[in-house]
């Protein structure tokens, strides 16, 4: 049974989305040799023609699992990851750059001939990374700097969706600490919202219960520049209820194809309390996603943020995340992101059935439209083990047991996406971050998922591991 994402053009559908037997996806129809002769080329021509040296930059979970897809396709040939980790080092070649070294990564992918990069992290794509790619005439998967903006820049992102009538919470934006607090006081409600502008980590985001909170977190965002320069700007903006979803998408600029929903677990500890992480775990499909949900989100929002992209001069190619709240009144845009999720990823690609390198690809050219990208009707969940102290502060290099060559052996449906681990010279894997190993399992339903991850993480060990027990209960609750 497959899910198919649809295929939507901007203004109008374009039907259903073309269904190809899966086993087809990466084959090459037969070809033309000799004017007017037809002749099939064995399999491995065609790998031979085919075959793309890939680099994607990056060095966490969602790079593993990028890279685990990836190397599914017929198409991909040798792969590489920079800086990449421990764990990633047994699935592609790593190489110690720096993500946000553009200059050194892009030189990097002139002398090794690279075909096609994939830029996974948010902060090399706001740097221009896809950009400086195209200089040089390497193409790259992921936004340029100019779209990169609708995550990179929350005043951009407001501001673009209140042009375009795209749902999201009421707004102001401010430069000016005395103005902001003007503002938040003459409103009177509260929770309030505030965020600042620039990349945080996801942490420059203060949710302030009382006038007296509010002027504390002005004071560390605008004027103690806690989050850098990114607090040179705030947004100020309402506070939403409902449940989350992540929907993660394909978008070539002008077609848009969701992948399945899915949902985080922002917050440390059980029933989301403690801080806010990086994510401690996610679930695909999401129960609160229902079709009638998505259909809406298609139209009100998914279409007119391509759209708007469009007509703004910067069309978005890459992985575009919508980070929704499912108000009482309708959904509406939490954030965008301006690629895949961490950990989202992790349970999202597991279920993709079509070729990635192929969409990317199509992404990047423009020809989304007649790309398939079909997903599982199975459901996944990735629980991550985190360094006891996450995310505040943790010991790093604590010996990891319970592993051969960074998986579980004989578990063909549990696959352990490795976040921050590191291979000492004695071949020894120890924990080198905050988030360490993400254990993802696939099942038929989502119960069934959540037992075979949980029952999983049981048999890696590693001192002071962490890990919610709770990732998934708010979504089985819902189903039922
Ligand atoms: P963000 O980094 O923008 O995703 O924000 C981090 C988290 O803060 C989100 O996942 C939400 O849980 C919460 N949040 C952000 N904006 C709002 C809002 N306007 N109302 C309620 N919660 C919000
Ligand atoms: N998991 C949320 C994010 O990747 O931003």
């Amino acid at each position: 049974i497959v899910r198919h994402s649809g295929s939507f053009l901007l203004g109008h559908e374009s039907g259903h989305s073309i269904a190809r037997p899966a086993a087809c996806g990466g084959r090459v129809p037969p070809q033309r040799t000799v004017l007017g002769e037809t002749s099939a080329v064995p399999m491995h021509r065609e790998g031979a023609i085919m075959k793309k040296k890939i680099l994607v930059v990056g060095g966490g979970g969602r790079e593993h699992a990028i890279i685990k897809a990836l190397k599914k396709s017929p198409d991909c040939g040798e792969i590489w990851c920079a800086p990449g980790n421990g764990g990633i080092s047994y699935d592609a070649k790593c190489k110690n750059i720096k993500s946000t070294d553009v200059d050194t990564m892009v030189g990097f992918a002139v002398e090794e001939k690279f075909d096609y990069v994939v830029v996974a992290q948010d902060d090399p794509l706001a740097l221009g990374m896809v950009d400086a790619l195209a200089a040089v005439g390497i193409p790259a998967f992921g936004p340029d700097k100019a779209a990169a903006r609708i995550e990179a820049s929350k005043v951009f992102s407001k501001d673009l969706m209140k042009k375009y009538g795209i749902p999201t919470a009421k707004y102001e934006t401010f430069d000016d600490p005395a103005k902001v607090m003007e503002y938040i006081k003459a409103e009177g409600k509260y929770p309030v919202v505030i965020k600042a502008d620039g990349l945080a980590l996801g942490k420059g985001v203060l949710i302030c219960e009382n006038e007296q909170q509010a002027a504390d977190g002005v004071k560390e965002i605008m004027l103690d520049k806690k989050f850098g320069a990114s607090g040179n700007h705030v947004v100020v903006e309402e506070f939403l209820t409902g449940p989350e979803v992540s929907v993660l998408s394909f978008t070539d600029g002008k077609v848009v194809k969701p992948m399945v929903s899915s949902m985080d677990h922002k917050r440390a500890n059980d029933h989301d309390t403690g801080l806010n992480t990086g994510g401690m775990g996610t679930v695909a499909p999401n129960p609160y996603y229902t079709p009638a949900v998505a259909e809406r989100c298609m139209q009100e929002i998914f279409l007119p943020t391509v759209a708007a992209m469009q007509a703004e001069g910067c069309p978005f190619k890459g992985c575009l995340y919508f980070g929704l709240m499912l108000t009482p009144d309708g959904p509406k845009v939490i954030e965008y992101n301006c690629r895949f999720g961490d950990p989202e990823t992790q349970v999202v690609l597991p279920l993709l059935e079509s070729d990635l390198l192929k969409i990317m690809a199509a992404c990047t050219e423009g020809t989304l439209a007649d790309t398939e990208v079909k997903f599982s009707e199975g459901a996944a969940c990735c629980v991550i083990l985190a360094s006891g102290g996450y995310p505040v502060s943790y010991e790093k290099g604590k010996p990891i047991s319970g592993l051969t060559n960074g998986q579980l052996e004989g578990e063909s449906s549990i696959t352990v996406y490795h976040s921050g681990t590191a291979l000492r010279e004695d071949g020894t894997l120890v924990t080198n971050g905050g988030r360490v190993l993400g254990v993802t399992a696939t099942a038929d339903t989502l119960p069934e998922a959540l037992k075979k991850a949980y029952a999983a993480t049981e048999s890696i060990h590693f001192d002071k591991l962490h890990k919610r027990s709770d990732i998934g209960a708010r979504a089985l609750a819902a189903m039922q």
